[in-house]
């Protein structure tokens, strides 16, 4: 029975010392080489947290491709270099680059100091910021110099792209340009208006009307193909010419031709200078005035 007491009583038994009283135990945390350290609370970065990673990367992937096949980016307008009637734009989030690029230290001969070497600063001190910005404080207002960078850039964008707005606004309105995409919504709400209200407006003619007409040929030698295009349905801010009957008489249509209209100089002037006859103008615009709805399908009429 005596063998079985193992306690400390046991006079007979072997001191054994673990470890070193004398040492004192290690205050600080060490750092564990490695995961193993904490097993079952951590895990190999290869493969285990790289495969998961790549899991996820999957499955965003394949939503993405789902999206792009469900919702195809939309087209744009076709891009049209006589379309005079057009400002060009960056996007949004670069419109305070494309304000920075009107002022004189950063146009002209200054252009590289702009386009590289102003963004490549900021761009550039944004990689520097590890090196730079070494202390350990994390509350904002206990880093005055970083968070004042910071502020500063932000209050610069904001600033920027503002003025470039603004002056965006300015100039569409001193053109008396309305942009297309707001033209197209503004007349699909008035349509959806007038259906609603029950007043439909009155058909309009939606091909070339009496195409065969030798008034169609002058349309062709005529000025006014340039702008109103071959197919006579305009675009890229110019209006089209289909079913132009339905909306204006023909001592209207001769009006707009010899005088102008809107952002359009007067025009029949200009085409006998050009080598049309008065005959042939006259019968152009006759033949624009039987552009209508009423005459779709129907046979030219004899001359
Ligand atoms: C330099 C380009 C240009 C040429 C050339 C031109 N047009 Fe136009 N036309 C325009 C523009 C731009 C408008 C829109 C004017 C506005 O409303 O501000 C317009 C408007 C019109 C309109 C009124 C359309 C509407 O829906 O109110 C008619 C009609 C017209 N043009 C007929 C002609 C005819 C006919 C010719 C040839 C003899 C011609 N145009 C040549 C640019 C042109």
């Amino acid at each position: 029975m005596a063998g079985s007491h193992h306690n400390g009583n046991d006079n007979n038994e072997k001191i054994v010392y673990v470890g070193d009283s004398r040492v004192p135990k290690p205050t600080k945390v060490h750092i564990p080489p490695d995961y193993s350290a904490f097993p079952g609370k951590s895990e190999a970065f290869i493969p285990n947290f790289l495969l998961k990673e790549w899991m996820v990367g999957c499955v965003f992937l394949v939503g993405v491709l789902v999206l792009t096949v469900s919702h195809p980016a939309p087209l744009g307008y076709p891009a049209d270099p006589t379309n005079t009637g057009f400002i060009p734009m960056p996007d949004w989030y670069f419109l305070f680059m494309y304000q920075l690029l009107k002022y004189p230290y950063m146009s002209n001969q200054f252009i590289v100091l702009g386009t590289v070497g102003l963004p490549g600063l900021a761009f550039g001190a944004l990689m520097l910021v590890p090196f730079l910005d070494r202390s350990p404080e994390r509350r904002f207002y206990r880093r005055p110099v970083t968070s004042a960078m910071m502020l500063l850039s932000l209050a610069a964008i904001v600033y920027l792209t503002n003025v470039s707005w603004t002056h965006y606004q300015h100039e569409l309105e001193v053109n008396g340009i309305t942009p297309e995409h707001i033209e197209r919504e503004e007349k699909m709400l008035e349509e959806k208006k007038a259906r609603e209200s029950g007043e439909a407006p009155p058909p309009a003619a939606t091909s070339v009307v009496f195409a065969d007409d030798p008034a169609a040929d002058v349309y062709e030698r005529a000025t006014c193909v340039q702008c109103h295009g071959t197919d006579m349905r305009g675009g890229g801010g110019l209006p089209s010419l289909i079913g132009i009957g339905d909306k204006y008489s023909e001592e209207e249509l001769a009006k707009i031709v010899h005088d102008g209209i809107g952002g359009m100089a007067p025009q029949y002037d200009a085409n006998l200078e050009k080598g049309l006859t008065e005959e042939e103008m006259d019968s152009l615009i006759a033949w624009l005035a039987l552009q209508k709805a009423e005459n779709e399908g129907k046979e030219a009429p004899a001359h």
